[in-house]
């Protein structure tokens, strides 16, 4: 049987790593017209040799924004956070297959109705994810090493992407296929050609003169890369 994919919504993920910490409301404010998601990364100096924000920072952006907030955990013990990150308002959590015990990670996200997404650094194998495509709802493939904004964008990843999107297709799944690290203008055409429809950019969009005009840019720059400029 001939399945024909549902491409699902392509969108832009302001990540707030690369806002000013010191007025992340206002930061959100100037995002949010041209944005639905807000990817909040979460660093533990363990996972990741830095360390972000927690919970009541969450609970605090929660009561200024409607925005999805796509939480990603770069933590090695996600199972002990996950319920204080829902209860503080985050509406999906992301988690490191690279932590382990991704099957009970799983259903602990669902138990919590949180939407449930799972992240493979940028050496880390398609296989690795491949046995939980039909239990999430979200593969999140790193483009950079997770750890710090402003890197390079890993264009050796792509295949990874394809895959992922092809299995997804080929298995009848709707599934978010996201990228995050170094993601512009340019490298989102590539990361949308092969199949991501989120696109994660921090310094891209926050290290910019006018993060709203940036966002859009990169929402519109995949959008014209799988559909193609209007005429
Ligand atoms: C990196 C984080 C990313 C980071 C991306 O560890 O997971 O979300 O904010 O930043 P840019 O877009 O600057 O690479
Ligand atoms: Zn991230």
């Amino acid at each position: 049987m001939v399945t024909s994919p549902i491409v699902p919504e392509m969108r832009v993920a302001p990540s707030i790593l690369s806002a000013d910490f010191g007025a992340l409301s206002d930061a959100i404010d100037l995002v949010a017209p041209g944005s639905d998601w807000l990817h909040v990364d979460v660093m533990d100096g363990h996972f990741v040799p830095n360390l972000t924000v927690g919970p009541p920072v969450v609970a605090s952006l929660r009561d200024h924004t409607d925005l999805f907030f796509d939480t990603h955990l770069m933590i090695s013990e996600p199972a002990r956070y996950l319920e204080a990150f829902r209860d503080a308002g985050a509406d999906g959590c992301t988690v490191h297959v690279e932590v382990g015990e991704t099957k009970a990670l799983i259903a602990q996200m669902r138990d919590l109705g949180l939407r449930v997404g799972l992240a493979a650094n940028p050496d880390t194998p398609f296989e690795a994810v491949e046995p939980y495509l039909d239990q999430v709802d979200l593969i999140l493939c790193m483009t950079v090493f997770p750890g710090f904004g402003g890197q390079s964008f890993i264009a050796d990843v792509i295949p990874k992407v394809r895959q992922v999107r092809q299995a997804a297709d080929e298995a009848g799944l709707t599934i978010d296929v996201e990228v995050d690290g170094g993601i512009d203008e340019r490298t989102v055409v590539e990361a949308a050609r092969s199949g991501a429809n989120v696109f994660v950019a921090g310094s891209a969009v926050f290290g910019r003169a006018h993060p709203l005009d940036a966002a859009t840019e990169i929402l519109r720059a995949a959008v014209d890369a799988v559909t193609g400029p209007p005429s």
